[in-house]
């Protein structure tokens, strides 16, 4: 999909003026949504990939339209967890679904979103619920209810061992409610959303209490 349909769509959600505001992009691709947030009037807008062709067009579009923007070669696991500083808004679109680690990140990008996280990610569904899903799941549930497992507005990912869509580096498409549930376990609140896309706030706590940093630095040593 052009990331201009994407665009108009989470535009639609946001203030339409992000002065003095820090934004991260990352799969930044070739800078769409960083030249368009730094239009909005971000401040800093940083762009990751781990594509350096990319990246060379990335920089190459900002030298064109004079847009002072700091974009980097990386991966995403190395920047995020090599990286302290928080954002005031991080866009997280079309990344989730490459990534075999994406809880990994999401629960990373809940102590690094300082304000909004614009979530975005392929579905395996074909139209997008006007609604949220009504389905009440018990806070506890044991083996011999695992017929939930099988109602259509449970959550779930679906792991693409294989390829999808022509890319080996497809991993997870999750349902809708499957998206839903990532985003509110990683500790954070969906405020608004349309079609695919989701404007999420970190909230004060969240129920996970594992500190990734550490856990990364042992996955380093090991
Ligand atoms: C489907 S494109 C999405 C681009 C853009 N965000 C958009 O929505 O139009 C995914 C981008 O993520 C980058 N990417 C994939 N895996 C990555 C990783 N582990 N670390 C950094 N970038 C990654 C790819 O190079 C590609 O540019």
């Amino acid at each position: 999909m052009h990331p201009e349909q994407k665009w108009k769509v989470i535009e639609s959600l946001l203030p339409q003026d992000i002065s003095g505001k820090s934004v991260l992009d990352l799969g930044c691709n070739a800078g769409y949504f960083s030249i368009k947030m730094k239009e909005l009037g971000a401040s800093t807008v940083v762009g990751i990939d781990s594509n350096p062709r990319i990246i060379t067009q990335a920089k190459f579009v900002a030298d064109v339209l004079k847009k002072d923007i700091k974009y980097e070669i990386n991966n995403i696991y190395d920047f995020l967890f090599s990286n302290q500083k928080k954002y005031d808004y991080v866009l997280f679109v079309g990344l989730m679904y490459h990534l075999r680690y994406p809880l990994l990140v999401l629960d990373r990008l809940f102590e690094l979103t300082r304000e909004k996280l614009i979530f975005q990610t392929a579905l395996s569904i074909t139209s997008f619920p006007a609604e949220s899903s009504n389905l009440e799941i018990p806070d506890n549930f044991g083996i011999e209810e695992k017929n939930l497992f099988q109602h259509p507005e449970f959550p779930k990912m679906h792991f693409i061992e294989k390829n999808f869509n022509d890319d080996f580096s497809n991993w997870w498409i999750c349902n809708f409610e499957g998206a839903q549930s990532l985003i509110r376990s990683a500790g954070f609140r969906i405020l608004k959303r349309s079609e695919n896309i989701f404007i999420c706030e970190p909230k004060a706590t969240r129920t996970s209490t594992l500190d990734y940093s550490q856990l990364m630095e042992k996955i380093k040593k090991t």
